[in-house]
């Protein structure tokens, strides 16, 4: 039942307070400031050696937002990759190794394949997915569900910012199982994710903004989307989000790439979508606003009100989010650039909910 809204995907990009609030409510004591996993892995984060994640699509923007967290957080190596290159790589694995799975559909033939590969080589077998009958669920040796409800809409909205939920909690659990996060550490970022759902209320607001700059959008061909440390995934889900339902054709690239070949592409045509809060490597992105404003890009800024004082760059549009600490700011920014990509939609005309050549789960190889 879509409501009163237009598409599934616009219902799904608004349940997310709701959703995002609901799955935290099962991993978080947000009375005594702790995490509280509602099951007990079959592992011990202290003694893992090495944290490998895959996934497909979405999931894996998802997985690679994890690497941060988990490597800065719990000091824990992670590797990462998507599913079909994974699993045909047959990559050596520790002997105290962690696999993670990260899947919505838990159908995904490529990370179902990987799974069994990371089985049948001695891994531990975890996996964040949001229905919990499916095959990856079954098959994994631990389950930590996501619990964004069904999602309709091909394009993953609230399941990404549920899994990203999941996967920041688990990173914090991990880091004081290390003894890397102390007691204050863990107070301070749970209390921090329990903010989110008021923080996606605030950003939702920014919708009209939002529709504006979607008509800017939409008479273009191409456009690039940008960002360092965690806030690369979301620009590259930025830009998958786009290509898949307006067939704008888009790419994520880190910030710091942009001199190793995409800057040969601005011109005063394609947009510069820049996902920045203020956080310790603001100013490196800066630079590359510098590089691209010094051939006459257009640059559209998203950040903060920290960030938007002190970019001292011309923008197209700036559009400022609410303050946050920088660890969750992931999981608000997507909000941004999943509503960019559907109004942008909207106005191309195309069907939503139900983009062309695309299948909700890919269950084929
Ligand atoms: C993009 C999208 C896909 C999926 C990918 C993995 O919006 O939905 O990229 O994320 O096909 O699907 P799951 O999570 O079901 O394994």
């Amino acid at each position: 039942d879509r409501g009163n809204y237009r598409h599934f995907m616009a219902k799904e990009i608004h349940e997310q307070p709701e959703v995002i609030g609901h799955t935290l409510a099962h991993y978080l004591d947000l009375t005594a400031g702790c995490i509280r996993l509602p099951v007990t892995p079959s592992f011990d984060w202290a003694s893992l050696d090495r944290l490998s994640i895959v996934a497909c699509g979405t999931a894996y923007y998802a997985g690679l937002v994890a690497k941060y967290w988990f490597e800065r957080l719990a000091r824990l190596p992670v590797e990462i990759d998507v599913a079909s290159e994974f699993r045909y790589r047959e990559p050596p694995l520790p002997k105290n190794g962690l696999a993670l799975f990260v899947s919505q559909s838990g159908e995904t033939a490529d990370t179902l394949a990987g799974l069994r590969y990371c089985k049948a080589h001695g891994q531990h077998v975890a996996a964040v997915v949001n229905v919990p009958t499916s095959s990856i669920a079954r098959e994994a040796d631990v389950v930590f569900p996501t619990l964004a409800g069904p999602e309709i809409g091909v394009a993953s909205t609230k399941a990404f910012t549920c899994q990203l939920a999941v996967l920041a909690s688990l990173a914090v659990a991990a880091g004081r199982a290390r003894g890397h996060l102390g007691i204050d550490d863990e107070k301070r970022l749970v209390r921090a994710l329990g903010d989110l759902p008021g923080l996606v209320v605030k950003t939702l607001r920014l919708e009209p903004r939002i529709v504006r700059l979607a008509r800017e959008i939409a008479k273009v061909e191409d456009v690039l989307y940008l960002g360092r440390g965690s806030s690369y995934p979301i620009a590259l889900e930025g830009a998958l989000k786009l290509k898949e339902i307006s067939y704008i054709h888009a790419e994520g690239y880190a910030a710091g790439e942009l001199k190793h070949g995409p800057i040969a592409l601005i011109d005063e045509v394609m947009p510069v979508i820049v996902i920045a809060p203020f956080d310790a490597i603001f100013e490196k992105t800066v630079s590359n606003m510098q590089e691209v404003a010094a051939r006459g890009g257009r640059i559209i800024l998203f950040t903060d009100s920290r960030g938007a004082a002190a970019a001292s760059v011309p923008t197209l549009e700036t559009i400022v989010l609410p303050d946050m600490p920088s660890e969750i700011a992931p999981l608000v920014y997507a909000v941004p650039v999943q509503m960019l990509a559907y109004h942008t939609a909207v106005l191309m005309g195309t069907d939503v909910d139900q983009p062309r050549n695309l299948a909700k789960s890919v269950t084929v190889e």
